[in-house]
């Protein structure tokens, strides 16, 4: 063999040998265990804590949207068929599927402990101390909603559902590998939120509750980074139909979609609900929120610095 020829061989060999190890190394080892502190957490029995827990639940934390089992069709008609879980979230490295989040002790949180539920909310730290595929985004929650939120889900009646594994092709694996950490284990979330309705707790809930930052803010589509300014919309969302497009919440004179909405018309138009059928918005959830925490909402919003960021909010799809 010629020389040249014998030197690209040897290096084509090294390199899949290189690469076959990395595959079986993340094969093994794609779903590490991390350290997260515990929260001290408890869940309560209080029927008033256990009344702010389902307003949490049902409206502007809207676990339900995602917890619940009857598909896609619960964002629009708001049926609520229990926190058994089992929708599942068709993703470019695999499906996952929502697990059951009521008492029953063999297929949901029955035999979990609080902190377990805590840390999963705190730090995106599941049961079994792996990471969270980042769909929840609680990790600000006072110590006192998240007493709350286990609490309520304690009280719950059992359902017995077994939900499917959720199964990660290999890019899926390298992802959660080397992309996907615990969240929040280095800030410190909040003791307790007055609950008034100052810009401070509008904040909270649209960052920490209610992830309207989360979809009101353009991200990049396979790291879910922030790419844009916070709230200024721009993040597209696929449906049926067409594409949805969330708009900008800034209070931007040209291009703000609430900068003209008084407080009253900003909670008449969440009262009235969506007016795309299949808004992928949780409208029926945030139906349910109080005066008190959409004046904090709004508030908040027009505290912001405007930032121009023009958003066509539904483009419906054309036949071919
Ligand atoms: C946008 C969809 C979505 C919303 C909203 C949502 N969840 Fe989840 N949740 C998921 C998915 C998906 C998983 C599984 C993640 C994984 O396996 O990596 C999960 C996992 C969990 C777990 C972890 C179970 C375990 O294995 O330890 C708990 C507890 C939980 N959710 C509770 C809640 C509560 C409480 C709320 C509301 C405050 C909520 N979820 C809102 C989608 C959602
Ligand atoms: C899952 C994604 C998602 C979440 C979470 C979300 N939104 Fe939206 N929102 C949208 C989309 C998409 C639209 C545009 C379609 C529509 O109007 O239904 C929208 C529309 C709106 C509008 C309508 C503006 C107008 O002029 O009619 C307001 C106001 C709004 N969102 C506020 C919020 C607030 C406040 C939160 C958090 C409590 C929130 N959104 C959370 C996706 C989301």
């Amino acid at each position: 063999m010629k020389k040249p020829l014998k030197r690209s061989l040897q290096i084509l060999l090294a390199l899949t040998a290189a690469i076959a190890c990395f595959l079986l190394y993340v094969q093994f080892n794609y779903n590490p265990e991390y350290d997260a502190p515990a929260t001290g957490i408890r869940h309560s029995k209080d029927s008033a804590v256990i009344a702010r827990g389902q307003y949490l639940v049902m409206g502007p934390g809207h676990c339900w949207n995602c917890h619940a089992a009857d598909g896609e069709t619960n964002l629009q008609t708001g049926t609520v068929t229990g926190l058994s879980g089992g929708l599942a979230f068709k993703l470019p490295f695999g499906t996952l599927y929502s697990p059951n989040i009521t008492p029953d002790s063999a297929t949901g949180i029955g035999a979990r402990s609080d902190e377990m539920l805590a840390r999963a909310i705190r730090f995106s730290v599941k049961h079994d101390n792996t990471a969270m595929i980042p769909f929840m985004t609680y990790n600000g929650m006072s110590d006192e909603d998240i007493t709350a939120v286990i609490s309520y889900l304690r009280s719950l009646e059992p359902i017995k559902n077994v939900v499917e594994e959720t199964e990660l092709n290999l890019l899926g694996k390298i992802v959660k590998r080397f992309v996907i950490k615990p969240v929040g284990l280095d800030s410190i979330a909040p003791h307790v939120m007055e609950r008034d309705t100052t810009p401070e707790y509008g904040r909270y809930l649209a960052a920490s509750v209610g992830n309207c930052v989360g979809c009101h803010t353009n991200r990049d589509k396979n790291t879910g980074e922030f790419v844009g300014e916070k709230f200024a919309g721009g993040y597209q969302m696929r449906a049926k139909s067409g594409t949805f497009t969330t708009p900008n919440l800034t209070p931007d004179p040209e291009t703000g979609a609430i900068t003209h909405y008084s407080v009253g018309q900003f909670i008449a138009k969440f009262r009235a609900g969506a007016v795309y059928p299949e808004t992928p918005m949780p409208w029926k959830s945030f139906q349910t929120l109080n005066d008190n925490d959409l004046k904090a909402l709004f508030y908040y919003f027009k505290s912001m610095k405007p930032v121009k960021n023009p958003t066509v909010r539904f483009v419906a799809k054309t036949e071919k």
